[in-house]
């Protein structure tokens, strides 16, 4: 019967203290093999961003954020005293965007929205040209700050004809078509943005993290422990300086030897438009949670117990529960779960009866728990790694900010891998902190950075 299932999804979903270890565990070496010579897995990425923003970074600079559910122009005014102000507007990517066979609209659409951007903020235009950081959400190699090669997409983009190339170029030339008065000075990760973001207003940042659409994390290492750099270092940076990492560890573990991977898990991969890949990812990223959900619900369904004589066209569409769905079920305050009958009922077509909302919700449960417990793992991999023992990780992205639960279970996840005896999560050594839309101040910062270098002629 159902409970006997919901019992059967708490055993497989479920993630105890021992397995979060053995994932950190191996997830240090991991970071460990990107940073050889030889490589890994996770592709840790060196960022070029060479130093700690000071704080007095000023003047007005423009981002662009595609990567997430949005994308972001921001107009940023650096205050130099460790504070800034924000002008965004954000537009919806239309999602033919993720998978369209010309990527040229893809770059023309980000075009057009800064063009639209610049009418309204600059009516009467701009003198010289705005330095924009571009921050572009994707694995990308890069040899110095202004260049980006895509190393493949992730989160269920697929644009031929992008990937092995530089973005930079193919950008700065839609915003020349539309004589834009723009000039790309810097592409940075996501994460890395969060990172410096954060660092411009608190010190005890330690790294960016995003728990959104993907999953992954940045963080600063000291360059004589990049072993893949030997030998491509400018000569004015020495073996002790500081180089912001962006992990891509959404990549950890592609060889599935100790994530606790399920059959909907193994589903997921062998239907995504890059099997192999983000095995991390796949189990932790909002760009998944409401795909599990489904996936679980049909395998229930097609045994035999659930929604029996019911038309299950909608349902059997891929991706059609993005990750509203599971956390609107569980914000569903009502005992007999209305709002969730609702769901199925209006958006799905399906009857439930109150038996099977439960194993929805619980299901839900499992799936956002199980979400927040990895996806700390990459957390205490890097603090473990560079010996923090304490620290403010600095936090962004949609299931981070909205999903329900998602900050308290990301706590306690972290309590269980290092077992800390305090029982208030204020007082845990490792807190993650809300850094909302930091990443396009961090582009903004590392775009002023990036110009100081250069006029010290480095
Ligand atoms: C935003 C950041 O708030 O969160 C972006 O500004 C980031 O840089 C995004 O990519 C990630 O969240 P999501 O949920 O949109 O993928
Ligand atoms: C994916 C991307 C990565 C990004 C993360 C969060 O993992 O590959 O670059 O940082 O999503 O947006």
């Amino acid at each position: 019967d159902l409970m006997e299932q919901i019992h059967g999804l708490e055993v497989i979903f479920g993630v105890q203290p021992e397995k979060l270890r053995a994932v950190v565990k191996h997830f240090i070496t991991e970071l460990n093999k990107g940073l050889s010579k030889k490589g890994g897995n996770i592709p840790m990425i060196p960022g070029w961003v060479m130093e700690y923003p000071t704080g007095k970074e000023s003047g007005d600079y423009l981002a662009i954020d595609l990567g997430g559910t949005n994308l972001r122009v921001v107009l940023i005014k650096l205050g130099g005293d460790r504070t800034f102000d924000a002008t965004q507007s954000k537009y919806k990517l239309p999602d033919a965007m993720r998978t369209t066979q010309n990527h040229e609209e893809l770059w023309g659409f980000i075009a057009e929205c800064l063009d639209a951007f610049l009418k309204e903020q600059f009516p009467e235009g701009v003198t010289g040209k705005l330095p924009l950081g571009f921050t572009f959400s994707y694995p990308c190699s890069q040899s110095k700050i202004t260049e980006g090669i895509l190393q493949r997409w992730t989160k269920g983009f697929d644009i031929p004809g992008v990937e092995g190339k530089d973005v930079v170029p193919m950008l700065q030339k839609q915003l020349e078509k539309k004589q834009l008065p723009i000039e790309v000075v810097a592409l940075i990760n996501d994460t890395t943005g969060t990172l410096v973001a954060s660092l411009y207003t608190d010190s005890e940042t330690k790294m960016g993290v995003i728990f959104g659409t993907g999953v992954n994390g940045a963080y600063y290492d000291v360059c004589s422990g990049i072993e893949k750099l030997e030998g491509k270092l400018p000569s004015d940076i020495t073996s002790d300086s500081l180089m912001a990492i962006n992990c891509e560890y959404g990549s950890f573990d592609n060889e599935h030897l100790v994530l606790p991977r399920t059959k909907y898990d193994v589903m997921v991969d062998e239907q995504s438009p890059r099997p192999g890949q983000q095995a991390f990812e796949k189990m932790s990223s909002g760009y998944y949670l409401g795909e599990l959900v489904r996936l679980v619900l049909l395998d229930l369904h097609d045994q035999g117990f659930m929604f029996a004589n019911q038309d299950l066209t909608k349902l059997k569409t891929p991706y059609i529960m993005d990750t509203s769905f599971p956390s609107r079920i569980e914000d569903d305050p009502f005992e007999n779960l209305e709002d969730t009958d609702d769901i199925f009922n209006k958006e799905l077509g399906v009857q439930t009866t109150i038996h099977e909302r439960k194993l929805i919700r619980r299901l839900c449960e499992l799936i956002g728990t199980r979400s927040a417990r990895l996806s700390v793992c990459g957390i205490a991999a890097i603090c473990q790694k560079r010996n923090y023992e304490t620290a403010h990780i600095a936090a962004d992205g949609s299931v981070f900010n909205r999903y329900p639960g998602f900050k308290e279970r990301a706590a306690e996840g972290l309590r269980d891998i290092y077992n800390w005896k305090v029982t208030n999560p204020k007082d845990y050594p490792i807190k993650i902190v809300p850094s909302e839309d930091g990443s396009g101040a961090g582009a903004a910062i590392i775009a002023a950075l990036t110009q100081k270098r250069l006029a010290a002629g480095k």
